[in-house]
């Protein structure tokens, strides 16, 4: 075993088990899935015996499955012996989304438990689009595949990949539909920004060190800023992003986890529901957002423009894209955690498409020095301390201070000491999706939405999404930005300040 199995691997190893991927001739099999698969599978950490069953509507045989997903593997990546001893786990059965079909299914899943002594147990994984979760959990319900114990012999697990819900409405909805069938320890419901190393490590670097607790509050931080900035546009995307938007693409989820971890309080137990718990209390706390009480909000959209010296299109000029779409592609929320902590101090949370560069970080924006004591040397513009957290392009956590320049005048300069996991560690191989299902096949819900979270969250979130998608002025208040500046102008500025390195 690799000495990072040793790290991550649960002491008494992973269950035998089958992963059954939904939506197997599909992008996110081909692009994440299987790669990520494979990359467990040479560092040992797949589960022995282990199974994969890919299953969707197109009709072919499992030979077919396996050359298809090879020709589509970086070459680099998988020299030929490993991969058809990899390949050799890899099955295929055809499925249509109905009762027959499945019952098919169990009796194919149940044959390869036999002869391959998986033992029952399953990981049912929907990389489908997401009007298919509830009819593909109602159908592993109805024909037993949802079942646990006795019965079948072992375990079943369900993975729903995101956007849970378009809404507080549908994401009840379906987890109603859920809980028909599956219990919640049986539910994971994936945000692949929780396994991020950097997002990982905000836990232990808050409440592993005593230092920065103390200052971790309204007396100290004058604004968090928590930024998902992209160059990307949205590639072949358009009809589940006219759908979505940057609110739901990004914000619901993403930015949110990254809230709640900088917000919330320490848990008393490092164990899923004790973090959990602490997690949704930060959203319970959010202000209520309303533009009319002064809750502010910035909507974009991009137009033409450049990236990298390259010309871009506009949105509404991407392929598949209403021409006269209203859907934002960025936004700029400014939050208030209504408590002892946190009360009135801004969290800024701005993501958006076809932005100059990808930057990905928790800024922690400290006050201001209460006395100038250097002012005639530096006049107003002493920096005040910041701490940035960063998931990208780095992996890093950097905090700069003021120090005096050498020599015999005071003059004053910004430093920063930094900190950089790909200097210090040995670069992890195992990218966020490789980590949420190994997490799951050893039932573990740390990095996963539990039920409460995922509704507070829409609940929070619909409210905006009425007040910017019902509002007599949608279009006015929508502010175009050229590709490859840093938003639209009226927060230009504040976003720039954001992503200074
Ligand atoms: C996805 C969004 O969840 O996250 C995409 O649907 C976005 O629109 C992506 O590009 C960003 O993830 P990462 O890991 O590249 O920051």
């Amino acid at each position: 075993m690799s000495d990072l199995s040793c790290d991550i691997l649960p002491a008494g190893g992973l269950d035998p088990c089958i992963l059954v991927i939904f939506g197997a001739s599909g992008d996110l099999t081909r692009r994440k899935l299987i790669p990520a698969l494979f990359s467990m599978f040479r560092q040992d950490l797949l589960p022995r015996p282990f199974t994969i069953v890919g299953c969707s509507r197109t009709e072919m045989d499992s030979d077919t499955f396996r050359h298809s997903l090879r020709q589509q593997m970086d070459d680099g990546l998988a020299d030929a012996a490993t991969w058809t001893t990899f390949a050799s786990l890899i099955h295929y059965h055809p499925v249509r989304y109905d009762r027959e079909s499945f019952t098919g299914l169990r009796a194919f899943l149940q044959e390869l438990d036999r002869t391959g002594a998986t033992g029952g147990n399953r990981v049912f994984d929907l990389a489908v689009p997401p009007q298919l979760y509830p009819v593909i959990a109602t159908l592993l319900g109805e024909t037993g595949l949802a079942r646990e114990g006795e019965e079948t012999g072992g375990w079943s697990r369900i993975v729903i990949e995101k956007p849970f819900g378009h809404d507080l409405e549908s994401a009840r909805e379906l987890n109603r539909t859920l809980h028909r069938y599956f219990r919640e320890p049986q539910i994971f419901r994936i945000d692949h920004y929780l396994a991020k190393e950097t997002v990982q490590n905000m836990l232990v670097f808050r409440f592993a060190n005593s230092i920065f607790e103390p200052i971790w509050n309204r007396h100290h931080i004058s604004y968090v800023g928590i930024m998902a900035a992209e160059s990307l546009g949205i590639g072949n995307r358009a009809g589940y992003y006219e759908e979505a938007g940057v609110l739901r693409d990004m914000f619901q989820n993403h930015l949110m986890q990254l809230l709640v971890l900088t917000g919330m309080e320490p848990p008393c137990l490092l164990e899923p529901d004790p973090v959990q718990d602490e997690k949704v209390k930060v959203i319970r706390s959010l202000r209520d957002f309303n533009t009319e009480h002064g809750s502010r909000i910035c909507l974009g959209q991009y137009t033409a423009g450049e990236i990298d010296q390259t010309a871009v299109p506009g949105y509404r000029q991407e392929q598949g894209v209403d021409p006269r779409s209203r859907t934002p592609t960025f936004a700029l929320l400014e939050l208030y955690v209504d408590n002892w902590r946190w009360q009135n101090v801004p969290f800024l949370l701005v993501s958006g498409k076809r932005l100059p560069r990808k930057v990905t970080r928790i800024v922690i924006q400290f006050r201001d020095v209460p006395h100038r004591l250097f002012t005639n040397l530096a006049g107003e513009s002493i920096g005040a301390n910041r701490l940035t957290i960063e998931t990208y392009p780095d992996e890093a956590i950097r905090l700069t201070f003021q120090s005096k320049q050498p020599g015999a005048s005071l003059c004053l300069r910004s430093m920063t000491m930094d900190f950089t996991y790909g200097e210090h560690y040995r670069k992890s191989a195992l990218d966020a999706y490789a980590r949420v299902l190994l997490d799951c096949m050893a039932g573990d819900h740390m990095l996963f939405w539990r039920q409460d979270g995922i509704e507070q969250s829409w609940a929070f979130l619909t409210p905006v999404l009425r007040q910017c998608e019902q509002c007599l002025d949608r279009e006015t208040r929508l502010h175009s930005y050229p590709a490859g500046t840093w938003g639209p102008a009226p927060v230009r500025q504040t976003v720039e300040e954001l992503a200074r390195p």
